[in-house]
């Protein structure tokens, strides 16, 4: 059987049809959990308007040309024109029954497989990752699981920034420094001294500014010290970014790295493609596409540059190689770019190109995954107390810190080593959680007490209802409790009902966040949950049912919910301990 709500839609499509006619096929039933009902689909209001009927009449035709007996007790019409429905029971309970025995827990296999090219997280080489960074790897990453789930091919690209006209003056630094003979700075927080100490060098003294661009030159032309060098530099920051990505416990490993240097070949025949077919044009010496519809404040065509006045490629060039590799050599169907905001332009430029040059054709697309800054508690870009910007390592550091004392609070005689493998599950659930529950879009405040509060729309608060599960399950087995025995689920109690509604809405919710990528809606499908189990935990007695079917049937409630929440925290990155 199909899971309820979907069933539902299909039905209300097939009513619309035989209503109105085959040209609304394509209408969104709008199909939505209700306070009132178990269900209500809202088509009637957008209908009416298309048909000029009053939406009440729409409802009732919609209503009377669909048999929906197999599936609900009450169908009735409500308000300006809401459809509520009513399940049936059985319905209710085969649909539970389904969700147990699927090892998918109801996530529909996609239409199509999509090959997903995901690029996300993106560092710079010799720069160390800040907490603008944690949303780009958190969010990939996040998606990355999701879509892997449903069953797409998902292929992650670390685009790492590691070529370009810095590198001239971190080579020239690291040589002064004689780190080309000894160990090199290996140490992790120097990186961005490191980095900032070549850039004062390089403003102030004119001397290393030149051997900086000369070694730019011999670094583009191969040369094989010079790569030698750089090459440390970039295993330096591996080093740095890999401890940042088990700290966080992503999945990104060695082998998805693909930086910008690795385009550096495909560069000029990306360049001459673009020429031959006559879209790039020299434009004041540099080497352009003018994208239709792009202007800059003036009003005036704004250039996407291919090649500069120097001869040298830049960020945009390595994005259309990238483009085009993507689309030519790996053949994705489906590219996404974790990217903050600010490159929105950037990227609506780079794909208006690679489709002027054929490269990006439906059905494949590219989707830029935009999201906002992290704030502090002043509103403004989050910043150190001393106005410097928040490491990464300090602020993860921070937050497992932040757990353990919490731990502590709460059980000051409790097992320190059961504490230490906590904290970082907790502390780092909290950061993710805090992240991906807010709409990626918009800028976040970043407030340590709310993400680590036990109550509300956070991480422990998701991990704790879990671990809460586990613990039933603990005292069901020092009773000698077996569970999953034959018996079946029963809904009887509001609260039962309500929690079987919930679990029945994983699949959707899954499924959602993969399409409009907004992974903010699992988050807050999985808080529904969680306080749908609460309520049933309250309402509900479970080792102490009435009978012991009733029991048995509960505890099966509570291994589903166990499931979902542990499933649904996994493909947001998360943790879910089972003691707490
Ligand atoms: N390294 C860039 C940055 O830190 C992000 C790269 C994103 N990916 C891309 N294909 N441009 O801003």
């Amino acid at each position: 059987m199909k899971e309820p709500q979907s069933a539902l839609a299909a039905l209300l499509r097939t009513a619309v049809t035989a209503a109105f006619g085959a040209e609304h096929a394509g209408v969104d039933p709008m199909v939505r959990r209700s306070e009132r009902a178990d269900y209500q689909a809202d088509l009637a209001m957008g209908l009416a308007k298309t048909l000029r009927q009053s939406p009440r009449q729409v409802a009732a035709a919609v209503v009377a040309a669909a048999d929906f007996g197999s599936l609900c007790d009450r169908v009735e019409i409500a308000g300006p024109g809401f459809i509520n429905f009513t399940l049936k029971t059985s319905a209710l309970e085969q649909g539970v029954a389904a969700l147990a025995a699927d090892e998918r827990l109801g996530v529909p296999r996609p239409a199509s497989v999509d090959r997903v090219v995901i690029d996300y997280s993106s560092p710079n080489v010799a720069k160390e990752m800040h907490v603008g960074h944690v949303r780009t790897t958190i969010i990939g990453d996040a998606l990355a699981r999701v879509l892997e789930f449903i069953g797409h091919e998902v292929i992650r690209q670390n685009h790492i920034g590691d070529w370009g006209t810095p590198f001239g003056m971190l080579i020239e630094h690291l040589l002064d420094l004689g780190g080309g003979e000894t160990r090199g700075h290996s140490s992790l927080g120097e990186l961005n001294e490191f980095y900032r100490a070549a850039r004062v060098k390089f403003d102030a003294d004119p001397e290393f500014a030149d051997r900086a661009r000369q070694r730019v030159v011999l670094l583009q032309a191969g040369d094989t010290r010079t790569l030698e060098l750089w090459r440390k530099l970039v295993a330096i920051s591996e080093l740095h970014f890999f401890s940042i990505y088990e700290k966080l416990g992503v999945t990104l490993s060695p082998a998805d790295i693909r930086g910008e240097s690795s385009y550096n070949s495909m560069l000029a025949e990306t360049a001459a493609e673009l020429e031959r077919l006559g879209l790039a044009k020299i434009n004041d010496g540099a080497l352009c596409v003018f994208a239709p519809g792009f202007v800059n404040r003036e009003g005036e065509p704004l250039p996407l540059i291919v090649r500069k006045q120097d001869g040298g490629f830049g960020y945009a060039a390595t994005d259309l190689a990238a483009l085009r590799y993507r689309t030519q050599t790996l053949h994705g169907t489906r590219l996404l770019y974790v990217v903050g905001a600010p490159q929105a332009q950037h990227f609506a430029m780079v794909f208006a190109v690679g489709e002027l040059a054929g490269w990006l054709k439906p059905p494949v697309r590219a989707e830029h995954v935009a999201f906002g800054a992290v704030l502090g508690a002043d509103k403004k870009m989050l910043k150190t107390r001393a106005g410097d910007t928040v490491r990464l390592v300090s602020l993860l550091d921070e937050a497992v810190e932040r757990a353990e004392a919490e731990l502590v609070r709460r059980e000051p005689n409790g097992d320190p080593a059961v504490r230490r493998a906590l904290a970082p599950q907790i502390g780092i659930g909290a950061i993710k959680y805090a992240d991906l529950s807010n709409d990626r879009i918009k800028d976040y405040v970043f407030d340590w007490d709310r993400m680590l509060a036990a109550e509300g729309r956070t991480g422990p608060y998701l991990q704790y209802a879990h671990a809460r599960i586990h613990s039933i399950f603990r005292k069901a087995a020092e009773g000698g409790i077996v569970r999953g025995g034959a018996g079946a689920i029963v809904v009887v109690e509001p609260a039962e009902r309500a929690l079987a509604l919930e679990l029945l809405g994983f699949g959707r919710a899954v499924t959602d966040a993969a399409e409009t990528l907004h992974p903010h809606r699992l988050c807050g499908y999985l808080y529904d949950l969680a306080v749908a189990f609460s309520a049933f935990f309250e309402a509900c007695p479970v080792l102490r049912a009435p009978d012991e079917p009733t029991r048995d049937s509960r505890l099966a409630l509570c291994g589903l919910t166990a499931r979902a929440l542990a499933r649904g925290l996994d493909l947001l990155g998360i943790q879910a301990p089972e003691r707490m």
